[in-house]
């Protein structure tokens, strides 16, 4: 029944279009919602610009078809903002670290994160380095994302 083509994303119950079943995560994220901090790196699986957090894991949308994630909770980058617009402390670490250049990779790289510290507290430098992995940034080295990471964690 339409009762069950509901997705919780970012908090707001959305109904999805039968038409919309087919789409990918990302293209509905992106096309229908206008959530363009979820980026299409490589829409193949193989950058992590394009993840967000699927009840709790981390998940790249261009590989999750929207039909699979019916009922599910999707949260993006948009989602982490403050109620007041303020960063996520996430967020701030990065700026903070200088793990920002370009930016693109960014929104992933949070979710990522976010994901991570969701599951462990305190996660060591070389989890933090496996969890982040499958994120791939062009400009910063990966350096400054680690330390973004464990400053958050702190
Ligand atoms: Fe999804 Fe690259 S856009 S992994
Ligand atoms: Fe440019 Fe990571 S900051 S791809």
């Amino acid at each position: 029944s339409s009762d069950e083509r509901v997705i919780t994303v970012n908090g707001v119950v959305r109904s999805v279009a039968r038409e919309d079943l087919d789409l990918s995560l990302l293209e509905y994220l992106r096309e229908r919602l206008d959530l363009t901090g979820v980026k299409n790196g490589c829409g193949v699986g193989a950058c992590g610009a394009c993840t967000v957090v699927i009840d709790g894991q981390g998940k790249r949308s261009c590989r999750t078809k929207l039909s699979s994630v019916l009922g599910k909770n999707v949260i993006t980058v948009e989602g982490l903002e403050g109620p007041d617009g303020s960063l996520h402390p996430i967020q701030q670490s990065f700026i903070d670290c200088g793990a920002i250049q370009c930016g693109f990779c960014t929104p992933g790289m949070v979710m990522s994160a976010y994901a991570l510290l969701l599951r462990e507290k305190r996660p060591s430098r070389d989890r933090i380095r496996k969890a982040m992995s499958g994120n791939l940034c062009r400009c910063t080295g990966y350096q400054q994302i680690i330390d973004a990471v464990e400053m958050a964690a702190k």
